[in-house]
């Protein structure tokens, strides 16, 4: 029987699983604060990053996350795959599968592609993003950022700014803040809103930037021109910024920023706030490690749970 699971979307989890893997997360960040900070937990597995759309954070906590668990690790980026003369998904994973890798980490430009990449491999598939679809571990990273930094999410108001419509973080986002007892509001011009999304997720709407006012936390958003098109969704970055920029201007003292990155400094939020050190920004991209380890082991956790492991059935001493 198999003993590995994925993560494809939020969805896939309970309170209860976010809050193991966040305890797991917690775990490991004792370890990074360590002069030698790579365990044995992953030993003998094989993790493969298979990024086929650009990603620096994503992509470096992966592979970093694999390596401080002692996994090997095959990392596939971008362009100069044979996927670039035409060889399909499926025909990619299965050949990889040659290597009988036991974690697949995908990133793919079109949404559900993670789950198709599942049908063809027993290895766990974990969604580094797909398209517009699910970002679930920069929400897992995201919700263990908030509570380590500000507080347990229950209770409260976590505005979310700009264009929602394009945007995987803010899917998995909105799922995992409500889940863990946030209230969310969806703060955008109404043609960056996807449509039933107040019903379909639970959030209210707003297209007043006020509406950030009384917010514990801001989480902007990335402006994904790449996804736009021929555009028309704004009627310029210059008028998108003069109504929705977070900038001091718009935040009053003691409001939390978060950004999953890349920013667009000057469009979706001023570069005051992202160098503001109240800002969130840099905890959310230091969190990605840990949460990354955190993930890769509870997707393989009767793998790892072996003789000599440390309390709580993770082999934590040094490898
Ligand atoms: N937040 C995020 O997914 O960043 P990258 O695209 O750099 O991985």
């Amino acid at each position: 029987m198999s003993t590995r699971s994925s993560l494809l979307r939020i969805a896939d989890l309970a309170s209860d699983d976010v809050g193991r893997i966040l305890g797991t997360a917690d775990r490991f960040a004792s370890v990074m604060d360590r002069d030698i900070k790579k365990v044995p937990t992953l030993r003998g597995r094989t993790v493969v990053n298979l990024f086929l759309e650009p990603s620096t954070r994503t992509s470096t906590s992966f592979e970093l996350a694999a390596k401080r668990l002692s996994a090997d690790v095959v990392s596939i980026k971008g362009q100069g795959t044979s996927m670039d003369k035409g060889e399909t998904l499926k025909d990619t994973i299965l050949t990889l599968e040659a290597y009988e890798p036991d974690v697949f980490v995908i990133r793919h430009p079109q949404v559900g592609a993670c789950a198709v990449a599942g049908r063809y491999t027993d290895a766990a598939v974990v969604n580094a993003g797909d398209g517009t679809g699910e970002h679930p571990t920069q929400a897992l990273l995201d919700v263990f950022t908030v509570q380590q930094e500000v507080g347990p999410l229950d209770g409260m108001h976590v505005a979310i700014v700009g264009d929602v419509l394009h945007s995987r973080v803010a899917r998995s986002g909105i799922q995992a803040f409500r889940m863990m007892g946030a209230r969310v509001t969806v703060v955008a011009p109404p043609t960056l809103v996807p449509r039933h999304l107040a019903e379909a997720l639970g959030v209210e709407v707003s297209a007043d930037i006020r509406d950030i006012a009384d917010a514990d936390i801001v989480y902007v958003l990335r402006m994904q021109l790449e996804r736009m098109g021929a555009g028309g969704f704004v009627p310029s970055l210059e008028e998108y910024a003069r109504m929705y920029q977070v900038n001091h201007t718009r935040l009053r003292p003691g409001q939390r920023v978060m950004h999953a990155g890349p920013v667009n400094r000057g469009v979706e939020i001023s570069g005051a706030v992202v160098d503001d050190p109240d800002s969130l920004i840099e905890a959310q991209a230091a969190n990605g490690l840990v949460v990354r380890m955190a993930v890769l082991y509870d997707v393989l956790t009767e793998a790892a749970s072996e003789p000599g492991a440390d309390e709580g059935g993770i082999a934590l001493e040094a490898a």
